[in-house]
């Protein structure tokens, strides 16, 4: 397969760098880079920018469409750069504005596009407009950008309301002033308030800026979140952060936001070249999440029922049924993921040791099966697994300090097996730099050693120990990644078509195409269903029956 080196700027709105039909993103394949993780250009451990440019090679070969950046923006850093101080600038541990649009250009000629976070919820602590407000007084119009309020009881002792931080604790913090801010998040994360007219003023000024550089979307960071409803009404519940996703809450996934996402969108579309959004977006149903992909809204929300679905036929048949039916329902993709930086790695979600390699090597080719677009999270193209064993002190993420070393209490998923049980909500565990080559730690990350360690077992898991090897995780990956490209009935569409299949197996039908996935600890016979052309395990003999391994997923061709 190759990537046709054109500058997907120059591409016809009826068509992409590739020539497939309009609507590239309706079955993108988009690799999240974490940044600060993912290639250290400069030496000092920090994964940066040249970083990411130098690797670029990696992600054209193994075949994405387009690459997403996490926030690398001027940042105090205390929740991985997700604390914006200055949106237009980069912070100097990741490079400057050269090093970023250098990266658009080059992975533009590579035929990759390029995606980059943008955080409107909440600013940094460190963000003039909070500084200034910090300095102001009760009632100041600089305060008047953010939820200041009284605090309740006799001497506004107790916060305003009763709303937990996504982090733990209250999402209020008192001012010596007396007064209290809100931050959904860490209290360096102050909520900004969007009834604020310079917000919406500002945020698209920001859109514009990097557009104007030449990316090709944004991945909308708490998408759900920026509104807030009148009067601030408690939830009346203690724990608030597990009810994300799956109950209605007052501080997430109000009605007001749709409007956001809407002049959003026109401020895309009034760019050429079909750029997109894309909502972090933790909504109660299937069917709120597809609110935020109406035809006027964004482009694409990532389905997190997906990501959160035990290694369970059933239960993973039910999740792909209500979620192509959401989706199809407003005429947008779904958007399938099973690991990003906020959660225990799929390989290590699904089981231990081999079992949990097999399951998510399964998963992948599942997901990649699917109707829609999908996102890969950096390292699970090489089967990485969490590491479970990062000494606290070493720990960076606010959730686990501030979630009493339990981490973020809705930062993953509650019904983890194995090691990943005690790892829900730590995000460090996932963010360790990824291994490109060598026999000992840094692997190739970069010239000093890397910001977290990375366990002395990775020589066999490096991008160059993989290379070539047909049974490995990263030709699968490559593999199943061309032949999503080759096989017509792969990609876009709206819906499969269940075939009979025993307890246990998955078996869906697309054009010219069968998927089958035994989610089983033993391997089981099927009729066959067609001409084997990708498989996660070896599948058995040919015969009228074939035998299809334990935990494994197989592609057929009909
Ligand atoms: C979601 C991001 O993915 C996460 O890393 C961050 O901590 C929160 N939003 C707050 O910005």
């Amino acid at each position: 397969m190759t990537h046709e080196l054109t500058d997907v700027r120059l591409a016809s709105p009826s068509s992409n760098a590739t020539g497939r039909p309009a609507g590239w993103w309706r079955d993108a394949v988009i690799y999240q880079v974490y940044v600060r993780s993912f290639a250290d250009g400069d030496g000092d451990g920090v994964g940066d920018l040249r970083g990411v440019r130098e690797r670029l090679p990696h992600l054209a070969r193994l075949g994405v469409d387009a690459v997403w950046l996490t926030p690398f923006y001027v940042s105090p850093q205390a929740d991985g750069g997700y604390d914006v101080a200055d949106y237009r600038a980069v912070d100097p541990l990741f490079g400057d504005l050269a090093d970023a649009a250098g990266l658009v250009a080059a992975a533009h000629g590579l035929g990759l596009r390029v995606i980059v976070d943008v955080v409107p919820n909440h600013t940094s602590d460190r963000h003039p407009w909070f500084l200034a407000a910090r300095a102001g007084r009760p009632g100041c119009p600089d305060r008047a950008r953010y939820h200041f309020r009284p605090g309740r009881g006799a001497d506004g002792a107790l916060p305003p309301n009763d709303w937990e931080s996504v982090f733990g604790g209250p999402a209020w913090t008192r001012l010596p002033d007396g007064e209290w801010y809100l931050h959904l998040f860490a209290p360096e994360q102050p909520d900004l308030n969007w009834a604020h007219p310079e917000v919406p003023e500002e945020f698209a000024d920001i859109l514009r800026f990097w557009l104007d550089l030449g990316v090709d979307g944004f991945r909308v960071d708490v998408a759900h979140g920026m509104v807030k409803p009148p009067g601030l009404p408690d939830v009346g519940a203690a724990e608030q952060a597990t009810l994300i996703g799956s109950q209605p809450l007052p501080f997430f996934d109000q009605d007001g936001v749709h409007e956001i996402h809407r002049s959003w969108r026109r401020l895309l579309d009034s760019y050429g070249g079909e750029r997109i959004g894309v909502a972090e977006a933790w909504a109660p149903t299937s069917e709120r999440l597809a609110r935020y992909v109406r035809p006027d809204e964004l482009h694409q929300a990532f389905n997190f029922r997906f990501l959160n679905c035990p290694w369970d036929a059933a239960r993973m048949r039910e999740v792909i049924d209500e979620s192509l039916a959401a989706t199809t329902a407003v005429g947008a993709p779904t958007t399938w993921v099973l690991s990003n930086h906020d959660v225990v790695r799929h390989r290590t979600r699904y089981g231990s040791g081999p079992q949990g390699l097999c399951r998510a090597r399964a998963a992948a080719l599942l997901m990649l099966a699917l109707p829609g677009s999908a996102y890969l999270y950096q390292g699970e193209e090489l089967g990485l697994p969490e590491v479970t064993d990062l000494p606290d002190a070493l720990r960076q993420d606010p959730a686990f300090r501030r979630g009493g070393g339990r981490g973020a209490a809705g930062g993953g998923r509650t019904d983890a097996p194995s090691e990943a049980a005690g790892q829900e909500g730590l995000r460090d565990g996932c963010r360790v730099p990824i291994p490109w080559d060598g026999a000992r730690a840094p692997y190739g990350f970069g010239s000093a050693g890397a910001w977290l360690p990375q366990p002395a077992g990775w020589a066999g898991l490096t991008v160059a120990a993989q290379t070539g090897d047909p049974h490995s995780t990263l030709e699968l990956y490559r593999a199943a990644l061309e032949l999503r490209r080759v096989l017509p009935g792969l990609g876009a569409g709206d819906g499969v078509e269940w075939l009979p299949a025993p307890a246990g197996v998955l078996a869906f039908a697309r054009p010219g195409f069968v998927c089958t996935v035994n989610t089983l600890g033993r391997p089981v016979e099927l009729p066959v269903p067609g001409r084997p052309v990708l498989s996660s395990g070896p599948v058995g003999p040919e015969g009228p029956m074939v035998q299809i391994p334990a935990d494994s997923c197989t592609w057929w061709a009909i």
